[in-house]
């Protein structure tokens, strides 16, 4: 098993990178890019199975992008995400060879997300089959992008992904839009009216639905958002967004409320999170409780430490860890994210912590270190692409007793940690399965602070 979930062949001293296969298949293999060091490959005849492989219960695997690894068996995902964390930090890390935790797996393998975000277009994916068969197809279709191709959309039926009532409101949705003669997007032309569904499924039993539009049609739209309102009452925020920018990011944008709350809850360990539209909140609510208890054993909290949470979104780790400390300082570049944040303290009568909103390069400075204090703790969760390096260097300078790194990509988590190798020594490991079905994989590093030379 390579990076991204593909396999790994090798040929007279050439490295493959196959994808579509598992590990331990015996296949045959059209080449279809070649590179100066690699070739990759798709297989086009399999002589025997692994014996790794179950059968995938999704009808859309194979060409949706969503859960890749449908067809490997979940003990050995996980013995693979083990893997992917300790190659990163070997390889790019150069983190010797210190022990691992064993990951957490997922208590739930099926239906444990909570937000998925559907695409409209006009251009709908047809299998070769489809293609082959002759018949006439809707080209409407509502789901996600096949993977690599932003102008191609793969028309979902049913997606094991989400729980409640996700797959009947997009059922629903795309019904309406069809009867009503709404026009579905199209990418490469940029023409269109329907653009983006995003369904929130809050553990608290909240759903908050969000519909994107090209353009300002009030008459067309809000038909759809009654027929919504009518026909989901367990939706109890309904939004939407006019998005006429060339991609479908509203962070930057208005989000307008049509009926309900602007907001949704979750809960966790008696405490209640307030995330609005433009919040980040992990994926996977369960995990998301089992990575924050992690992250809180890590910082190794006795109640009387300076904790900054980097990367806050809506505060929940903030929060979460707050009862267990003097006092939690959360950066994040999300204003409305910030606001959530500051509430979501409020309600749960948090008095300690305080959030800030910016860029981190910009925000983390030394007037900012000066009137907040210098942190005992340091608990960073960056998005995909890790930190900055003058982040990262601002990190080496505070010189923490404990930083605590939260990453959802391994590789740029190991590309940080080397560079703070200097002022900090990794002491535990522990990746986490945030996302069954797919290669990625959650790790949480605890780093101390090495002590100065004399
Ligand atoms: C992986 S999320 C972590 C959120 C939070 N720790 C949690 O568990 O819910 C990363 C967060 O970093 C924020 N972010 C990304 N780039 C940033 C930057 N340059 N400065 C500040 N925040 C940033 C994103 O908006 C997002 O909320």
């Amino acid at each position: 098993m390579a990076a991204e979930g593909k396999c790994l062949a090798r040929h007279e001293n050439l490295v493959i990178f196959v994808k579509d296969v598992a590990p331990g298949d015996v296949v045959d293999l059209q080449i279809t890019r070649q590179k100066k060091n690699f070739l990759e490959a798709s297989p086009v005849h399999f002589h025997a199975f692994s014996e790794l492989r179950v059968e995938p219960f999704c009808e859309h695997f194979g060409v949706c992008g969503g859960c890749k690894w449908q067809h490997i068996n979940y003990e050995t995902q996980l013995y693979f995400k083990q893997k992917q964390v300790k190659d990163n930090l070997e390889r790019i890390g150069k983190i010797g060879s210190k022990p691992i935790l064993p990951i957490k797996a997922s208590s739930e393998t099926a239906y444990y997300r909570n937000k998925l975000e559907y695409t409209f277009s006009d251009n709908s994916w047809l299998t070769t089959e489809q293609i082959k068969s002759g018949q006439e197809y809707d080209r409407n279709a509502l789901g996600f992008h096949i993977p690599g191709r932003f102008d191609k959309i793969l028309d979902i039926k049913h997606c094991y992904l989400q729980p409640g009532a996700s797959n009947n409101i997009r059922l629903s949705v795309r019904q309406y839009a069809k009867l009503h003669n709404l026009v579905f997007f199209n990418q490469v032309k940029m023409e269109g009216f329907l653009r983006n569904l995003i369904i929130r499924t809050a553990n608290t039993g909240d759903v908050m639905v969000i519909v994107q539009v090209y353009y300002d049609d009030m008459p067309a739209l809000s038909g759809l958002l009654e027929h919504l309102k009518i026909n989901f009452p367990e939706i109890t925020s309904l939004q939407y967004v006019v998005n006429g920018k060339g991609n479908e990011t509203f962070h930057d944008l208005e989000v307008v409320l049509y009926h309900g709350e602007p907001y949704m809850h979750e809960e966790m360990e008696g405490l209640r999170f307030r995330v609005g539209p433009k919040s980040f909140y992990q994926t996977n609510s369960d995990q998301a409780y089992e990575l924050y208890k992690i992250t809180r054993d890590f910082a190794g909290l006795t109640g009387s430490e300076i904790v900054y949470d980097l990367y806050t979104g809506a505060g929940t780790i903030a929060n979460f860890v707050s009862r267990q400390a003097k006092e939690v300082i959360g950066v994040e570049y999300v204003e409305s994210a910030i606001a959530d944040a500051k509430l979501n303290s409020q309600i749960n009568q948090i008095q300690n912590t305080k959030f800030f909103a910016g860029d981190m390069r910009e925000v983390l400075n030394e007037a900012f270190i000066a009137e907040h204090g210098q942190p005992d703790v340091i608990i960073t969760d960056p998005p995909r692409a890790g930190m900055h390096p003058e982040v990262v260097e601002k990190l080496n300078q505070l010189r923490a007793s404990r930083l605590v790194y939260v990453s959802c990509n391994p590789a740029t988590q190991a590309r940080d940690l080397e560079a703070l190798a200097g002022t900090y020594e990794v002491t535990k490991i522990q990746p986490v399965d945030m996302f069954p079905q797919t290669h990625h994989v959650e790790n949480v590093v605890l780093l101390e602070l090495k002590k100065e030379p004399a």
